[in-house]
């Protein structure tokens, strides 16, 4: 894959026919990747699923769950050919509106305490630590932690 893009990504609905790729990120990027139809399910249930994509190839994703007033981040990948140029950041920004444009005034998600790169782009937009969940993720070995945080929208 070449790590050049010509143009700037554009936001899209993400739609099934985007996941044969949405899933080669996920199983590059992730020790424990969503499957097929953790997404399926996602665009099913009307999450805000959007690509980030740019002369057709597709650079990320986020998938965003937005109900009552609060957003919940489930989901945000970049190719591991595209990171640590800006676009972890843009979707992250995105995702936010998104939120915003859905009614939702705060923002939350889970990292593993292990994922020190998503933590810093999350410290970056001032995300806020406030709570761990036990085991909540699947491990090499039993199960790893999650820490939940959240921002004011
Ligand atoms: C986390 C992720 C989305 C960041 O995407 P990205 O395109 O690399 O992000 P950006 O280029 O916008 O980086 C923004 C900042 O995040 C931090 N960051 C990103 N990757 C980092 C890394 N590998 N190590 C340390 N800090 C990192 C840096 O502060 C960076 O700013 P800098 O490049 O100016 O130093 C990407 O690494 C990814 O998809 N990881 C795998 C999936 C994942 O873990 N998703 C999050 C689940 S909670």
């Amino acid at each position: 894959m070449s790590a050049v893009l010509k143009g700037l990504p554009q936001l899209a609905a993400m739609r099934e026919a985007d996941l044969d790729e949405v899933l080669a990120i996920e199983r590059a990027v992730y020790t424990h990747p969503w499957t097929r139809g953790n997404f399926a399910d996602a665009l099913r249930s009307g999450y805000a699923c959007r690509t980030w994509r740019a002369d057709g190839t597709l650079v990320g994703y986020f998938v965003l769950m937005a109900a009552a007033g609060e957003a919940h981040l489930l989901n945000l990948s970049v190719g591991a050919a595209w990171q640590r140029r800006g676009h972890g950041s843009a979707l992250l920004g995105e995702a936010m509106r998104s939120g915003r444009d859905l009614g939702a005034r705060h923002i939350f998600l889970e990292v593993r305490p292990s994922n020190l790169a998503a933590q810093a782009l999350y410290t970056r937009f001032g995300f806020r630590h406030i709570g761990v969940r036990r085991g909540y993720y699947p491990a090499h070995s039993g199960r790893e932690d999650a820490l939940v945080l959240t921002l004011a929208l």
